[in-house]
């Protein structure tokens, strides 16, 4: 039986694996597949503008409150919030954040698998000799499939939940940290691919120059759910993950590392992608396929394409396993610590449920695509509902909890380690916690939603 007991959980082994860990959870599908995709869908320049934006001013204090409060409480996402405010309706957020845990993961599962599937066709070499029309076609013919696309899926999440049942130490750890560094490497190669392509500047300056003429106010909740969900913020997988950290980390200087480390490679795979995008004339606005499409015309065009490819979307994989990890180990550590089942058996159950919810997802691009309401697909809207509900309205709660609810001197307490650090940002840090952060989240997200 598991209990409460501090003594009694587990925990990372040193610096390397917090960061490697935090930074695992953030870099993602979310960073290759979606920032790029909603880029295009929502106009360039400017949504990147007001994304980058978010991401200094709610992102980053959002991230630093979320570190406060769970390696303060040492509780998964809704026990920290009891710990810190018995009696007190909080830990409210907490469940939330369980509820966009589940949609997150149930279609993050399906995309997933679409790597999969991407690796294999990587190995057996399927992209050699297709033009970009062929490759679109590649794409729209394998997920209108009912059973390839599910098949990955389920492989996805049975990997996800395997990898959680070894355990923090076992799995997190030692999967992120090796193999980050070196997508990274690939990301910046194929970005030095893509910018020499003939016609490569437009891709350019559709993702740097700002056209604020193209932007809609659901361009911009867009942006502010795309840094939550980036970031991996406003459902407590951080407040998961710092409940495992000691008390000697620096969380300000983390926060910022993983903070840069994130939004760094978004705006590499951008640059990988929006040149070629323009230069292979493919459409910006393509939707969930753009990655899956652009780059196979990357590969082809490059020296040792075949190698490429298939490490690209070989550690893509894995990007997304140690970001699933992540979703799936807040709603474990809820199931297990204060639902007081056994944590195999939370594992189980959760990582089957979610693959059930992920099932219409997948086949919301092909069977289902019809079934629409107001104009969006089952994906679309647990996307949605998810990343521009669920994760703002999260992340506010979060950065008043650390503002207005634990305060000055109990955040002063857990950011200088006691009083061991110096924190000369954290008039700064409050001041956006208690009025900006919170303001700014709340008009964007009534103004996306046509309330305001
Ligand atoms: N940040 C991850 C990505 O970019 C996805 C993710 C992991 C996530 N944990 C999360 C998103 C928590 C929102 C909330 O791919």
């Amino acid at each position: 039986m598991e209990t409460n007991d501090i003594t009694q959980r587990d925990s990372f082994t040193g610096r390397i694996g917090i960061i490697a860990a935090v930074a695992g959870s953030a870099v993602g599908l979310g960073n290759i597949w979606k920032f790029p995709y909603i880029t295009g869908v929502y106009g360039g320049g400017a949504f990147v503008l007001v994304y980058l934006i978010c991401i200094a001013i709610i992102g980053l204090p959002v991230m630093l409150s979320e570190f406060t409060i769970g390696r303060k409480a040492q509780r998964n996402a809704v026990g920290s919030f009891k710990k810190l405010a018995p009696g007190k309706p909080w830990f409210l957020t907490g469940v939330m954040g369980i509820a966009a845990a589940f949609m997150i993961l149930a279609f993050y599962g399906v995309v997933a698998g679409w790597t999969l599937e991407y690796l294999g066709k990587a190995v057996i070499n399927s992209f050699a000799g297709k033009n970009p029309a062929d490759l679109e076609g590649m794409f729209g013919g394998f997920i209108s499939q009912v059973i390839r696309p599910i098949f990955w899926q389920f492989i996805f999440m049975g990997l996800t939940c395997w990898i959680v049942l070894a355990g923090i130490k076992g799995g997190i750890e030692k999967a992120s940290k090796i193999l980050m560094p070196v997508l990274l490497l690939i990301i910046v190669i194929l970005d030095i691919r893509a910018i020499t392509l003939p016609g490569a500047g437009e891709g350019l300056s559709f993702l740097f120059k700002p056209d604020f003429s193209k932007l809609s106010a659901e361009g911009v909740l867009s942006a502010l759910g795309h840094a939550f969900f980036s970031l991996s913020l406003g459902m407590g997988t951080l407040i998961t993950y710092s409940s495992y950290m000691g008390k000697n980390e620096n969380l300000g200087s983390m926060a910022i590392q993983c903070t840069v480390a994130d939004t760094g490679i978004a705006l590499l795979a951008g640059v990988a992608i929006f040149p070629a995008v323009f230069a292979f004339g493919i459409e910006p606005g393509a939707g969930p396929g753009l990655v899956f499409i652009t780059l196979p015309n990357v590969f082809q065009q490059m020296p040792g394409g075949y190698i490429f490819s298939l490490l690209f979307f070989l550690l893509l994989a894995v990007a997304a396993l140690t970001s699933s990890i992540s979703i799936l180990e807040v709603v474990v550590a809820y199931f297990s610590e204060e639902l007081k089942i056994a944590r195999r058996n939370a594992t189980i159950m959760a990582t089957i449920a979610i693959t059930i919810v992920g099932i219409p997802c997948s086949l919301s691009m092909g069977a289902m695509s019809k079934v629409q309401f107001l104009g969006k697909t089952f994906f679309d809207w647990l996307d949605y509902i998810a990343a521009n509900i669920l994760l703002p309205i999260g992340g506010l709660l979060i950065v008043a909890f650390v503002g207005w609810y634990l305060g000055y001197d109990k955040t002063k307490e857990e950011i200088t380690n006691s009083g061991k650090l110096k924190a000369a940002y954290l008039p700064l840090f409050l001041f956006l916690a208690k009025f900006i952060a919170p303001l700014v989240i709340a008009i964007v997200f009534l103004h996306g939603l046509g309330l305001f």
